[in-house]
């Protein structure tokens, strides 16, 4: 398949692949820098489309509509956005001499977690939770027998807790396999099956990978709601020695997985001991914080480690938080009233701009700082709860 002739340029182009809310954000930080931002997702009007020189509707597993496009782009980085994109071309493409962020390798070994479990828990010896893999009812059956009950089950490959769910009693076996398989959509049937760790909290560690060496932002603390990204601040106050040892695991994450860029490695801290939990090899929803409490954001960071340009990173609010917002209507581009939303001080707010509000649907963040973590969640919340969608 050919797409046409190639659009060379003498701008440095980026092509993102995957163009939901966080890949909006490093489009507009592109555009800041100077940078030809192309887009592709699998639907038109994606979020990041609407602020992108050009764009492009393929699903992102069909190599063979990836490669016209690259092709015909050219781009100086790709920069996936997304777990689901056909990662062997990716190797192809960047064997050819095309820049991969961070690596094509790294977005293959973390597209699914059975890779992210390779990699941590077995080749780096890191601390998780003790896991199986399943890829019948029956091998689900003996997973949960051999971890114990409550246990959680995720397809292997899933976002945003798709597909996830606690198996607390026999009962829940049968659902959680189907959960997971209706979720996978077509992705294949495997699942992990993870001990339940009760943790004291978790957090993300923005780890950039940068030409000066491997920095850090503060860490991040979050709610997950059904395994659901729903609130994240900034910095999360945690004992000296944890946070070392959180930085300590980051740092040999992303050493192994190598490039440029940001990373987002999660981890559970449980009783003074620090649990990894998973990586992606790109900006985090729960670092959407960043956009009100650092003087640059995660997106920023991003673009800024891959260009090879410099960096530092800190905090310019005691405290920031931020608060999803959800559609409780289904609604072709619907409206926003935020007048009340913005009149709760401190407070910023992100609209995705999705086309489609469906209930449940993540539309947009609200943001706040504010002297302390408390009073920073509560404007946030506050602001999130007052946005309305109609
Ligand atoms: N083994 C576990 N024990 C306790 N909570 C978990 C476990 N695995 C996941 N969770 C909860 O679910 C959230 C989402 O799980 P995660 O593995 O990060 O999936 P996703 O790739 O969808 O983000 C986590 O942030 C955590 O709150
Ligand atoms: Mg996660």
């Amino acid at each position: 398949m050919r797409l046409g002739t190639p659009l060379f340029s003498n701008a440095t182009k980026i092509l993102l692949l995957g163009g939901g809310e966080l890949g909006k954000e490093i489009v507009i930080e592109g555009q800041r820098l100077g940078l030809e931002c192309i887009v592709v997702d699998r639907y038109q009007h994606a979020p990041a489309m609407q602020v992108a020189h050009r764009s492009y509707v393929v699903d992102m597993r069909d190599g063979e509509g990836l490669r016209a496009i690259i092709e015909r782009e050219i781009p100086d980085y790709i920069i996936p956005e997304i777990e689901a994109i056909n990662t062997d071309l990716l190797v192809e493409m960047e064997e050819f001499g095309h820049r991969v962020v961070p690596t094509a390798s790294a977005t293959k070994i973390t597209m699914d977690r059975e890779g992210i479990r390779r990699l941590t828990a077995e080749r780096l010896n890191l601390k998780t939770a003790k896991y199986r893999f399943a890829e019948s009812l029956e091998e689900l059956r003996d997973a949960v027998d051999y971890l114990g009950m409550p246990c959680v089950v995720k397809p292997i490959m899933s976002s945003s807790g798709k597909g996830q769910s606690i198996v607390r009693k026999k009962e829940d076996i049968e659902k959680a396999w189907n959960y997971a398989k209706i979720s996978a959509r077509g992705l294949g049937s495997k699942v992990i099956v993870e001990e339940f760790i009760d943790f004291d909290y978790e957090i993300t560690l923005l780890t950039a990978k940068t030409e000066e060496g491997i920095k850090f932002c503060p860490p991040i603390g979050h709610i997950q709601i059904d395994g659901d990204y729903h609130e994240s601040w900034q910095p999360h106050p945690m004992p000296e020695e944890l946070l070392r040892e959180a930085q300590n695991m980051a740092y040999k994450v992303v050493t192994m997985l190598g490039g440029r860029g940001i990373y987002g490695v999660e981890l559970f801290i449980k009783d003074n001991e620090v649990i990894f939990s998973e990586v992606s090899p790109r900006p985090h929803d729960t670092g959407m914080v960043t956009m009100i409490t650092q003087n640059m954001s995660q997106f920023e960071i991003h673009l800024r480690s891959l260009l090879g340009l410099p960096l530092n990173i800190e905090l310019i609010v005691p405290a920031g938080a931020s608060h999803v917002i959800k559609s409780n209507i289904n609604k072709w581009a619907p409206q926003y009233d935020i007048s009340q939303a913005l009149s709760i001080p401190n407070t910023s707010l992100r609209i995705f701009g999705k086309p489609l509000a469906r209930v449940g649907r993540r539309m947009g963040v609200a943001l706040a700082w504010g002297e302390n973590i408390n009073s920073a969640r509560e404007n946030a919340k506050k602001c999130a709860h007052s946005v309305e969608i109609y």
